[in-house]
């Protein structure tokens, strides 16, 4: 029998009572995801909660490189997802054997590594960042340091033109920030001539171009509250449109639109955490995510090197 909403709501606050549980939550899932967890924010919010817990459980609602980034920096916890196949395919698209070579091929420069990459990943670099600390990172490695920055090009692209830098990118992209064009932005910004653009750095350089802000999902978020602007069109997932309309009841949210249709351009993989596999994960206390040793410890030097960073 298929249970409601409701009933699937009630019955995962019972769970989480019962078992000791925290849940998280990223900013792309679906609103009723958002409702049930403890913590909805950015990949560096969600990280820190993740290492501050200290109930038995962790169940996060996101995509596998998060999960694993909890286990990596909480691993006496119990690390269960909704279902452990929504994997993020911007961190699987930088095979690790391929990132040694890149990184052999530059002796001397600081790998400094998006969050959304695997644990392999994070064990071949020397920090971290997110997309609300990545500018602040980079700023602090001298002048004349070499930095190669992996997987997504248009992050350390945009990076590289705030701080006037040289940067040798990873050829890598998320495929839902990369499917908006300047074009049909344009004609969006046209359309709606009040709406203020806002994009996430994950987006190409001709959209960022653009914007009049750029930031993290929270960024994104914080700015939508502070602005005086009442309508924004925004060029990220839009699952984020639920908190900021949320946030902002009389504001008007538009997702930026990825070719002609309206709508914006859908993470399926975000989407994959259902509320049932939410309720079933807790139930079954799987599936759980785990991270053999040593590569745990050596994927978390980076983590916490940035943690440290941007305190
Ligand atoms: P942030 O929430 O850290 O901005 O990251 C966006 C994203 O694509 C997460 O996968
Ligand atoms: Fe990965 Fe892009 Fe989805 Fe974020 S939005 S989880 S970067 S595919």
């Amino acid at each position: 029998v298929s249970l409601s909403m409701d009933e699937l709501s009630r019955r995962i606050a019972v769970l989480k009572k019962e078992m000791n549980a925290v849940i998280l939550a990223h900013y792309y899932t679906l609103p009723e995801i958002q409702q049930v967890a403890d913590v909805v924010g950015d990949s560096l919010a969600l990280a820190r909660a993740a290492e501050q817990i200290d109930a038995d459980v962790i169940v996060f609602a996101g995509v596998y490189f998060m999960g694993e980034t909890a286990k990596i920096l909480n691993p006496g916890k119990l690390v269960l997802m909704p279902d452990r196949n929504a994997g993020c395919p911007l961190a699987d698209s930088c095979p690790p054997e391929d990132f040694r070579k890149f990184r052999a091929e530059h002796p001397g420069a600081v790998a400094i590594t998006y969050i959304n990459s695997t644990a392999e990943l994070k064990a071949l670099s020397d920090i971290t960042c997110t997309s609300s600390n990545a500018e602040r990172i980079v700023g602090m490695i001298p002048e004349e340091t070499p930095i190669i920055f992996g997987p997504d090009r248009n992050l350390g692209g945009y990076i590289a033109r705030k701080l006037n830098r040289e940067i040798l990118l990873w050829q890598g992209f998320c495929y839902v920030h990369d499917a908006y064009s300047a074009s049909v932005i344009e004609n969006a910004c046209a359309m709606n001539p009040e709406a203020e653009l806002i994009a996430h750095p994950e987006c190409r350089e001709e959209v960022l171009r653009l914007a009049s802000f750029v930031g993290s999902t929270q960024a994104l978020l914080d700015h939508t509250v502070a602005s005086g602007a009442t309508s924004f069109i925004v060029a990220t997932e839009p699952g984020i449109l639920y908190e900021m309309q949320r946030r902002s009841p009389g504001k008007t949210f538009i997702p930026a639109p990825r070719d002609s249709r309206p709508g914006g351009s859908i993470c399926t993989q975000m989407k994959q955490n259902t509320l049932e596999k939410l309720y079933r994960c807790m139930l079954d206390r799987s599936p759980e995510i785990t991270v053999p040793e040593p590569l745990r410890s050596e994927a978390l030097k980076p983590v916490r090197r940035m943690l440290e960073m941007s305190a």
